[in-house]
């Protein structure tokens, strides 16, 4: 990659950052399509100073992750309608000055899933209620699938189904999940190094039911092997980090992403592997 004065840059802000695995999945992209684009990572604490920082340097594209999701929102020119109504910003487009936040991990989620299901006249049981269970739920209004949030603080289940047109419950709940039809768990449990876990229980997995962990690290995680086990169809979590930025990648370069290098890239790393 030659960089030069006409080079334009994007970048992933965060806290803590060094383990992204977004600048390995952009700048193949970049490569491939032999852009004079560059992505790099950033590790954030002034989030407000930052701003300013792309505001003044013309950074064209920013995927934006934890903890400054919600917190970049007041910061921002614009915000698409789809973001403000899930309340969380992942992607900043920068248009000579104007930023405007968008959030792609809710189309991402519905991508990854309707690859392998339909949703239609489908029961899905969401468990989370945190920042992804958000994204994700929000991504199934409207479609014509019944859902049912189960979270362990119950609450944040009720207000997250009141917004999404959803049914909420607590923990006790779980067992709905042998009547389920795609089954999607939107808590970090299972990841690295909790490797051992899984709030799903195999008891309650059967064929023909579809199981979507946003884990992604470790790809396998206990969970996608319980419901391996049971012959169940698996959504990796990967695939939501995945089209994310394929998505960023629509709307910061203008053009149609290879999907597929990106995945290569995003799977070895993966192997390479991250903790
Ligand atoms: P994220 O942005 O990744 O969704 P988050 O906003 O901190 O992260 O949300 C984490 C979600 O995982 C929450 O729904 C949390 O449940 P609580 O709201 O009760 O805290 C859930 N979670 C995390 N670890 C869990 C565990 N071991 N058992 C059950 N739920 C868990």
């Amino acid at each position: 990659m030659k960089i030069n004065a006409q080079t334009k840059i994007c970048c992933v802000i965060g806290d803590p950052i060094q383990h992204s695995l977004s600048p390995a999945i952009h700048n193949t992209g970049y490569k491939s399509l032999g852009l004079n684009f560059v992505y790099t990572a950033f590790r954030v604490e002034n989030l407000k100073d930052a701003v300013l920082g792309f505001r003044a340097l013309g950074i064209r594209g920013i995927s934006v992750t934890v903890p400054h999701k919600v917190s970049v929102m007041p910061l921002l020119n614009k915000i698409d309608n789809k973001a403000k109504e899930i309340g969380a910003v992942n992607t900043i487009v920068n248009d000579n000055g104007t930023l405007t936040g968008y959030n792609t991990d809710s189309p991402a989620a519905l991508r990854a899933l309707k690859e392998i299901t339909s949703l239609i006249n489908k029961k899905t049981v969401i468990i989370g209620a945190g920042g992804a269970a958000r994204a994700i739920a929000f991504g199934l209004k409207g479609e014509k699938t019944d859902v049912l949030i189960i979270n362990r603080t119950p609450e944040k289940a009720k207000t997250l189904a009141k917004e999404t047109n959803s049914r909420f419950g607590g923990l006790s709940k779980l067992c709905e999940i042998k009547n389920a039809d795609v089954i999607i768990n939107a808590t970090s449990a299972g990841m690295h190094p909790d490797t051992n876990t899984s709030i799903i229980s195999q008891d309650f997995l059967r064929e023909n039911q579809t199981v979507f962990d946003i884990v992604y690290n470790p790809k396998e995680t206990l969970l996608i092997k319980y419901a391996k086990l049971k012959k169940c169809k698996i959504v990796y979590g990967y695939k939501m980090l995945l089209h994310q930025a394929a998505l960023q990648f629509e709307m910061f370069t203008g053009l149609i992403p290879p999907v597929d290098i990106m995945e290569k890239t995003l799977l070895n790393q993966l192997e390479k592997n991250i903790n």
